[in-house]
C-alpha cells in the first residue's frame, strides 16, 4: 500500500477519468471504524483502484467546533486499511490543501443547506463540498463511496455532482451499527459508559417513528415526530436538537410520509452531538443499517 501526502505526487499517479481501469474512492476523516471499512469493502469489490484518504478538513468544522481534538491515529488507521486491500491512502497535511493564499469555496445554496445539519452547522456543507470537490479532482475516481449514515452530507454531493457535471457516480453505504443500534462514529469515543447507553435512544427514537409509520401508512408527519420525541424524552441524558422528516435529495421537509423519505434525528448526549437517521426507499421498505431491518425493536 503506498501512502502520499502530496498532491502533485497523488494526482500524478491516479489514471484519470479517461482510462479504463477504474478507480474506487473513499474519502474520511480517519480515525476508522466498521463504518468507514464498510464503504473501502464495497470500493475493492467494484474497482480496479482504491484509493481512501484521511484528512481532518479544518474548512468544515465551526469556530466552536471540535476541530483541534477530533481523534487521530493515522499508524492505526493506515494498518486497518493496508489490511482492506486498499492501493492507496492519501493523507496531506492542511498546508497542502489549503495554501497560504487559498481563496476559493464551493458554495451549495438553499434549503438543503440551510435546514437540519446546515441549519445548525453553518459553513459545514461548503466546507464539506470544497474538500470534496478538491479531492475529486486530485484523485479522479470512477465511483465514490459514502455512508447513509450523513445523509445530508449525500445530498449535498449528489447535487454537486451533477450541478457540476463530474464524470463519476457515487455509491452509497447502509450505516453500520453497533449490535445494540448505535451508529458508529469517530465520535463515539467521546462518550463515558453511561452515555455510550444512552446514545442508543437516537436509534430507539428512529425505531419508534419506524413503527407509527409501519402501522399506519401515508399518514400525517407530526404524528410520527411525536413519538419519536416521546422516546428522547424518556432519556435523561439526551438533549434533543432536531427530529426531521424530509426529502432525502432536496432535504425539504414532507407534511405525509411517503417513499422516499428521511426520518432524522440529532441529538447531544452530555457534550457530545450524535446525528442519525434511517431512509423509507422509493420501494416502501426501510434502510436501517441492520441486516434484520431492526431487530434491536
Ligand atoms: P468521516 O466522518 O470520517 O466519514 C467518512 C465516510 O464514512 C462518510 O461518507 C461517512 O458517511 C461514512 N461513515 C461514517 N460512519 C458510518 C457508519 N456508521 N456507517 C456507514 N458509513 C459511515 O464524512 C466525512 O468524514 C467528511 O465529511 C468527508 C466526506 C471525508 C469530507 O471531509
Amino acid at each position: 500500500m503506498r501512502v502520499i501526502t502530496n498532491v502533485k505526487e497523488m494526482a500524478g499517479v491516479c489514471p484519470g477519468w479517461g482510462s479504463s481501469s477504474t478507480v474506487g474512492f473513499v474519502p474520511t476523516m480517519g480515525y476508522l471504524h466498521e463504518g468507514h471499512l464498510a464503504l473501502v469493502r464495497r470500493a475493492r469489490t467494484e474497482n480496479d483502484l482504491v484509493i481512501a484518504s484521511i484528512f481532518v478538513n479544518p474548512t468544515q468544522f465551526g469556530p466552536h467546533e471540535d476541530f483541534e481534538r477530533y481523534p487521530r491515529d493515522v499508524p492505526r488507521d493506515l494498518a486497518m486499511l493496508e489490511s482492506e486491500g486498499v492501493d492507496i491512502v492519501f493523507t496531506p497535511g492542511v498546508a497542502e490543501m489549503y495554501p497560504s493564499g487559498y481563496v476559493t469555496y464551493v458554495e451549495p445554496t438553499g434549503p438543503l443547506v440551510e435546514q437540519a445539519e446546515g441549519r445548525r452547522r453553518p459553513g459545514h456543507f461548503r466546507g464539506v463540498a470544497t474538500v470534496v470537490l478538491k479531492l475529486f479532482h486530485i484523485v479522479r475516481p470512477h465511483r465514490a463511496y459514502f455512508g447513509q449514515k450523513d445523509a445530508q452530507q449525500v445530498a449535498v454531493i449528489s447535487h454537486m455532482v451533477e450541478d457540476l457535471n463530474l464524470p463519476l457516480s457515487l455509491r452509497i453505504v447502509s450505516t453500520v451499527r453497533e449490535p445494540d443500534g448505535l451508529a458508529m462514529s469517530s465520535r463515539n469515543v467521546y462518550l463515558t459508559a453511561e452515555q455510550r447507553t444512552a446514545a442508543t435512544v437516537l436509534y430507539r427514537a428512529l425505531q419508534a417513528g419506524r413503527r407509527v409509520f409501519d402501522a399506519r401508512p401515508a399518514q400525517g408527519v407530526a404524528v410520527v415526530i411525536r413519538a419519536m420525541t416521546e422516546t428522547v424524552a424518556a432519556e435523561p441524558l439526551a438533549d434533543l436538537d432536531y427530529i426531521e422528516v424530509r426529502d432525502p435529495h432536496s432535504f425539504l421537509p414532507l407534511e405525509v410520509l411517503q417513499p422516499p423519505a428521511l426520518l432524522a434525528i440529532a441529538a447531544h448526549i452530555g457534550p457530545v452531538r450524535l446525528i442519525d437517521n434511517i431512509a423509507l426507499r422509493a420501494d416502501g421498505t426501510w434502510d436501517t443499517g441492520l441486516p434484520s431491518n431492526g431487530s434491536t425493536d
